[in-house]
């Protein structure tokens, strides 16, 4: 990846060999993408109380489900979707169809469940999908993207593409290996310099200070990123029953130790939206 020049539309970069933008303040839609090494770590509670919160900010929120063949943040705030994203990508349906308002600003995009075609979509169909979620993300503050797991293309893609991306990761040993291969990918292909770390099922916030210790002194041996520590995201059951019951935690139970630091979290990334908002 080439760093090209810095334009008033964005940041011109290559990635896979192709020139794109890299939409920063000044040009479109502030967006954060939330991903990980491992799968299942918990990005899609993570984005869906992320969402939330900043809605509950007074944020106009477009949330988009990018694990495209492997639908869950509509399970996850038990949202109906009413189209299919396969037809936006056939191109015989609107991003519009598919739509589906969750709550007060925030509305979500959903991916299709079980769609082989979208879980492997070529590169332009992505783009394509890509530039109508932008062009749709114009009139809201943040597009928030829940990324597959892994270093897959279109994982890599939706993250290059992000002014901030939020990497999840847990204690386990396959989880911070997986975590630090995600890093170096995104470093490598996508000039990648900062992530917000969001350490989920820890035991107390010294674990989570711990597993940004020990992944920044692997990083520091072999490139430069900075690596903040976003969250520590205890273990509760709480996130589970609210899954289960198809709403966020921090609405079904906000007094609850996840919730809170969920909302912790909303309340960082919308106080870095403002900074960025005001600079
Ligand atoms: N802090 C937590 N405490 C307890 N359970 C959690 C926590 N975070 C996530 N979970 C649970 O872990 C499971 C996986 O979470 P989630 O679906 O958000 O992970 P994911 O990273 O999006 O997975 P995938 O890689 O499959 O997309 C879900 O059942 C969720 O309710
Ligand atoms: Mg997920």
């Amino acid at each position: 990846m080439i760093r090209v020049e810095d334009q008033a539309q964005g940041l011109r970069v290559r990635f896979e060999g192709e020139e794109r933008t890299r939409r920063t303040r000044g040009g479109a839609t502030w967006t954060v993408a939330v991903t990980s090494g491992k799968g299942g770590v918990g990005k899609t509670q993570v984005s869906a109380n992320l969402a939330v919160g900043l809605a509950q900010q007074g944020l106009r929120v477009l949330l988009l489900d990018a694990d495209l063949g492997l639908a869950s943040l509509d399970l996850a705030l038990g949202a109906r979707p009413r189209a299919d994203l396969v037809e936006v990508v056939r191109g015989e349906a609107t991003l519009g169809d598919v739509l589906v308002p969750v709550a007060r600003g925030l509305d979500l995009v959903p991916a299709c469940p079980g769609r082989y075609e979208m879980a492997n979509l070529d590169a332009s169909s992505r783009d394509r999908l890509s530039d109508l979620v932008r062009e749709l993300a114009e009139s809201y503050d943040v597009l928030l993207i829940d990324t597959g797991a892994g270093i897959g293309a279109s994982t890599i893609a939706f993250a290059a593409e992000a002014d901030e991306v939020i990497l999840v990761a847990t204690p386990d040993p396959s989880s911070l290996r997986d975590a630090y291969a995600m890093a170096k990918v995104l470093q490598v292909r996508a000039d990648v310099r900062r992530l917000h770390l969001v350490a989920n099922f820890v035991g107390s916030s010294r674990e989570g200070l711990e597993l940004r210790d020990r992944l920044q002194s692997i990083v520091d041996r072999f490139f430069v990123l900075d690596l903040e520590l976003a969250a520590s995201i205890p273990t509760d059951r709480e996130v589970v029953e609210a899954n289960r019951a198809g709403h966020p935690v921090i609405l079904g139970s906000p007094e609850s130790s996840g919730a809170r630091a969920l909302q912790s979290l909303s309340h960082r990334i919308g106080a870095l939206f403002r900074k960025e908002a005001t600079c």
